[in-house]
């Protein structure tokens, strides 16, 4: 099954405003990470091969309403060149207008969303603008206004941000009629593999929780523990500096910590460390030896976030012996999130690990937020927005 949403709509009408997730590692203008790039493939291919024109929309980072050239989409333009694509770039929105209405195949790759002021919910309320709500208001209506007049048919298959307000994410889609307005492969593929494990997963069912971004991922372990009790995770294993917000005992760790024990469910925190310098760098090895033996016996398992700094040789054991012990068990397992797709990658050679592991997220932020939602396709504003 594939593209099947997208199926649905007319090619009659030919310009498809693509929102993607573009938001990909660069250092000195070198594309780090090509997974997110080769997620939008399928969609890509199938508008264009259907006969549409892609204006490509993304955002990359948080620039907060400022340029910054090294957070330019024009550097991901070379990717599209070198894999065959005709493409252009602009970073006007008025000559994107006239390009969108010329009648060639070329896609149309817009500049950084998030360098135009009105794009993401926290650009305007931030010091450097320091303006009203309601001014803020209004320059996202007309940032939109300015985005509907490029097409006539809006796609979203920006996954990996559908969890956030941006504009491009839910006022846009709303100015596109029901029936134009839709979601594209990718984001199809990602809500169909997700059910799989959001949706009565088979048992023992394992989260492991890492990286940092801790003040995104506690409200978040807090829904997943509130869940009905054949949705929630046996146990939860926790490492990286999420681990901190337990070993310290916060209030909300306790919460949670609480609510899992009224369920049974067990959470597992690092039993011994590996600390550089006075920082804490990674689990220690009774710890891998403890949430090895927890992968080995699940039959889901889902991970977001890694266990360390895992592209320092110093840190990396623990990010990839818990993979290796991923791609070694028999479990329906699933990866989530920057860092833990980029770690798998990284230490692809040595297992095949990629192609163990049987879906890789393209979301991070996002992924949680569809597994913890009671109705994602209702309470992610980028999923409502182009589904309701
Ligand atoms: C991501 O990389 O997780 C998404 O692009 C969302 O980015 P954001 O957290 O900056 O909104």
């Amino acid at each position: 099954m594939i593209c099947e949403i997208l199926k649905k709509v007319s090619f009659k009408e030919k310009r498809f405003f693509l929102r993607v997730d573009l938001n990909i590692p660069i250092l000195n203008g070198q594309i780090l990470q090509e997974f997110k790039l080769r997620a939008i493939i399928q969609t890509i291919d199938y508008i264009l091969s259907s006969g549409g024109k892609i204006i490509l929309a993304t955002h990359i980072g948080r620039p907060k309403g400022l340029f910054d050239s090294k957070l330019s989409t024009e550097i991901i333009l070379e990717w599209f060149k070198k894999n065959n694509y005709e493409i252009e770039f602009e970073s006007d929105l008025e000559k994107a207008k006239e390009k969108s209405l010329e009648n060639s195949q070329t896609i149309l790759l817009l500049e950084n969303l998030r360098f135009f002021p009105g794009e993401s919910e926290e650009t305007l309320s931030s010091e450097t603008f320091n303006v009203r709500e309601s001014d803020n208001e209004s320059v996202k209506k007309d940032f939109a206004g300015k985005l509907f007049d490029l097409a006539d048919i809006y796609i979203n298959d920006a996954f990996g941000v559908s969890h956030r307000n941006d504009t491009s994410i839910t006022i846009l889609p709303k100015l596109f009629d029901k029936t134009n307005r839709t979601i594209g492969c990718l984001i199809e593929k990602e809500i169909t593999n997700l059910n799989k494990i959001k949706k009565n997963p088979e048992k023992p069912f394992v989260v492991i929780l890492g990286g940092n971004k801790i003040s995104d991922k506690i409200p978040v372990l807090n829904e997943l523990v509130s869940k009905p009790r054949n949705e929630c995770p046996d146990s939860i294993l926790i490492g990286g500096a999420i681990a901190n917000a337990f070993l310290d005992e916060s209030e909300i760790a306790q919460e949670i910590l609480n609510k899992a024990n009224k369920k049974n469910i067990i959470i597992f925190l690092p039993i011994d460390k590996i600390i550089i310098d006075d920082k804490y760098v990674d689990i220690g090895p009774k710890t891998i030896k403890e949430f090895s033996n927890q992968i080995s016996e699940a039959k889901t398992i889902f991970m977001n976030g890694t266990m360390g700094i895992y592209h320092n040789k110093d840190s990396q054991t623990g990010t990839k012996e818990i993979l290796e012990a991923i791609a070694k068990s028999k479990s329906y397992s699933v990866i989530g999130g920057g860092d833990a797709v980029a770690a798998a990658h990284m230490f692809n050679s040595l297992e095949d690990l990629v192609f163990k592991i049987n879906f890789l997220s393209t979301g991070g932020g996002a992924t949680l937020a569809f597994l913890s939602s009671k109705d994602p396709l209702k309470e992610l504003p980028g999923l409502a927005s182009c589904l309701e």
